[in-house]
This record gives structure tokens, sequence and C-alpha cells, in this order.
């Protein structure tokens, strides 16, 4: 009889606890549903700068500027970035095929995407 209502009483426990987990489950969509994307953000400081500041500001920093273009800091990176245009000269030059291509190090395709996905659907953000 003991062993049965300490069954009883684990089992409602249970069903308690499996309760709250739903109502957090369910409570958790309902808070979130304004969101329009589920694609994380870029920003220059967090995810651009780290690229071209491995691949980019040897030619293009304070020092050597090759064709003027300087990638050192945010406004000087503006400075060929029109916020949301992909014909902006920095997405036009680090296309696949594109002369500054060849630069990027390791993944050239999702360094590539990185950057124009920064420019087109982030509005060149400064940060996050
Ligand atoms: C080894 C040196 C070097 C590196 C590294 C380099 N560039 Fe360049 N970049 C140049 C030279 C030289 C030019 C000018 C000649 C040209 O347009 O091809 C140039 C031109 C540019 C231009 C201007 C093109 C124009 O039409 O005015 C942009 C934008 C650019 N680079 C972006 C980048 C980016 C982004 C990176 C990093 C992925 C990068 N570059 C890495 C040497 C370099």
């Amino acid at each position: 009889m003991r062993r049965w209502l300490g069954w009883t009483r684990s089992f409602y426990f249970r069903i308690a606890v499996t309760f709250v987990g739903f109502m957090v489950a369910a409570a958790t969509p309902t808070t979130t549903s304004g969101a329009t994307t589920t694609t994380a953000s870029l920003a220059y400081n967090q995810d651009i700068k780290p690229i071209l500041d491995s691949d980019c500001i040897v030619c293009h920093g304070a020092r050597i500027h090759e064709n003027s273009v300087r990638l050192d800091t945010y406004a000087n990176v503006m400075r060929v970035v029109t916020a949301g245009n992909a014909n902006s000269l920095l997405v036009r030059e680090t296309r696949p095929g594109a002369a500054m291509y060849v630069n990027f190090s390791g993944d050239r395709a999702s360094k590539s995407d990185q950057i124009r996905a920064w420019v087109v659907n982030n509005n060149a953000a400064e940060s996050r």
C-alpha cells in the first residue's frame, strides 16, 4: 500500500513537471513569434572586420592602400559600401571570379557570401 501511494505521488509529480515543461514550451514560441528571420544577423565588428583584417588590410591598410581603398576601419570600409546595395564595390570585387576573391584565405565561398549578406541583408550594420 505504501509503495502504491509512493508511486502515485511520483506519478502526479511527474505530470506536474511535464505540465510546467509544456507551459514553458508553449510560451516560448509566443514570445518569439514577432521575429521575421531565423538567420543570424551579420555585423562589421563581429563578423566582417576579422575577415578584412586577416585577408585584406595588408594591401588596404593605413600604410599601403591599393587604389586608395582602405579596409581598416568601419568608416573607411563604408566608402566602398552602400548599405543594402549588391552593386557596392566591395561586393563586386569579392564575388567568386572577381579580382579580390582570390585574396580570401580558407573558405573563400563562405567569406564572399558573408560580405554580400552583410551588405545586402544586414544593411552593413556596424555592430550587433
Ligand atoms: C596582395 C595585395 C592585395 C590584397 C591582399 C587585397 N587587395 Fe584589393 N586591391 C589590390 C590592388 C593592387 C588593387 C587595385 C587593382 C585592381 O583593382 O585590381 C585592389 C583593389 C581593390 C578594390 C577596388 C577596386 C576598384 O575597382 O577600385 C577593392 C574594393 C578591394 N581591392 C577589396 C579587397 C578586399 C575585400 C580584399 C580582401 C579579401 C583585398 N582587396 C585584398 C591589392 C590587394
